[in-house]
């Protein structure tokens, strides 16, 4: 019989309609946004979500990385991928200093269950690494009950992760430039949730809410954090990921050189970064590498918001995650 992951490249044929009565939302990301299943998927992936859910068969061995767009991914799939493969590849010789991080850990909506898949799982090596942007009630259900996987989840300030937001969304939309401005974005988009995998409450809130429960199986990251203390980060998700340090490792300096290999400056300055596209010709829409090295500066949203705009974020943040024990520093 043919297991799940051999028709990872049938796509089920949607019926014209099946979601055509989703609430829908154009908020000047380039595509438009569907609610479908409590978040606003994307639309030009909404049948890759399908076809995920439906057939991805999780393996005890992978590492799933989920996040909410703009919140660090780049840099934890660099810094995941570097901590599992150590023993594969010598730093030195890293595939990360000639690919984007983004080649190295596919994400199973946007490069796998795609009509014309970037990647077949089947020539992934185990263990596998791969990535989401779902939130958390919309995983496939194998990550979730069926399998002793891993998870690492990353969030970040939601300040500065609308303002990231805004300037990667700007950069896809050269030729189509924002009819808004930054604070009526903020005010109409981000206060209602309506952005990509949004609302950003819920996203966070499931994750972290689901690793409080299972800390073996979900670590819940900052981006914050991980900026104040990487090499910290770097020896907790070698352990995390069952594959510590050894007491070498440690002496030889092993977590500060994945640390300075990760680092914003060096993959920014690479050349695959500077030039290079992420998705090839047959995407909906091509995003060039270097579109996901911006500033990496905590707090930077203080140089775009207004008082006003700020303050009323400020609230939203306070109200919605109230009580839940999940903070952002925000002054
Ligand atoms: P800014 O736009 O604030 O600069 P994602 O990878 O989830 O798309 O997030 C992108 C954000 O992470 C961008 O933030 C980007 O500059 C920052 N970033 C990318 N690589 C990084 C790295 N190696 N270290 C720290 N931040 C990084």
């Amino acid at each position: 019989m043919a297991k799940s992951e051999d028709i990872q490249n049938q796509n089920p044929t949607l019926e014209e309609g099946l979601f055509g009565s989703l609430p829908r939302e154009n908020n000047c990301s380039g595509f438009d946004l569907l609610f479908y299943q409590g978040f606003w998927c994307p639309e030009i992936i909404v049948e890759n979500v399908v076809s995920c859910q439906q057939h991805f068969q999780a393996h005890e061995t992978d590492t799933i990385l989920a996040s909410f767009p703009k919140c660090g991914t780049t840099w934890l799939k660099a810094l995941i991928f570097s901590v599992a493969n150590r023993s594969k590849h010598p730093l030195i010789e890293s595939p990360l200093l000639s690919a984007n991080p983004h080649a190295l850990v596919p994400s199973l909506e946007f490069q796998i269950y795609r009509k014309a898949p970037l990647f077949n799982l089947q020539d992934i090596p185990s263990p596998r690494i791969l990535s989401t942007h779902l939130p958390y009630s919309a995983l496939p259900a194998s990550i979730k009950t069926n399998s002793k996987c891993k998870l690492v989840y990353i969030c970040r300030n939601p300040l500065d992760q609308f303002i990231s937001n805004w300037h990667f969304a700007s950069s896809l939309q050269s030729k189509n430039h924002y009819s808004i401005s930054l604070d009526e974005w903020s005010k109409k988009y981000c206060m209602s949730g309506i952005t990509p995998f949004g609302p950003f409450w819920d996203h966070m809130l499931g994750y972290w809410k689901a690793g409080q429960e299972n800390p073996g199986q979900i670590l819940f990251l900052k981006y914050e954090d991980l900026k104040e203390d990487d090499v910290f980060y770097v020896k907790k998700l070698a352990e995390f990921l069952g594959v510590p340090f050894s007491t070498e490792e440690e002496r030889d300096g092993m977590p500060e050189q994945i640390s300075r290999l990760c680092s914003f400056e060096n993959l920014k300055d690479l050349e695959v970064n500077k030039s290079g596209n992420y998705i090839d010709d047959h995407a909906p829409f091509n995003i060039d590498n270097k579109a996901f090295f911006r500033k990496a500066k905590v707090g930077d949203w203080s140089n775009y918001l207004s008082p006003s705009v700020a303050e009323a974020l400020k609230k939203l943040i306070h109200d919605k995650f109230e009580g839940s024990g999940l903070t952002f520093k925000t002054s």
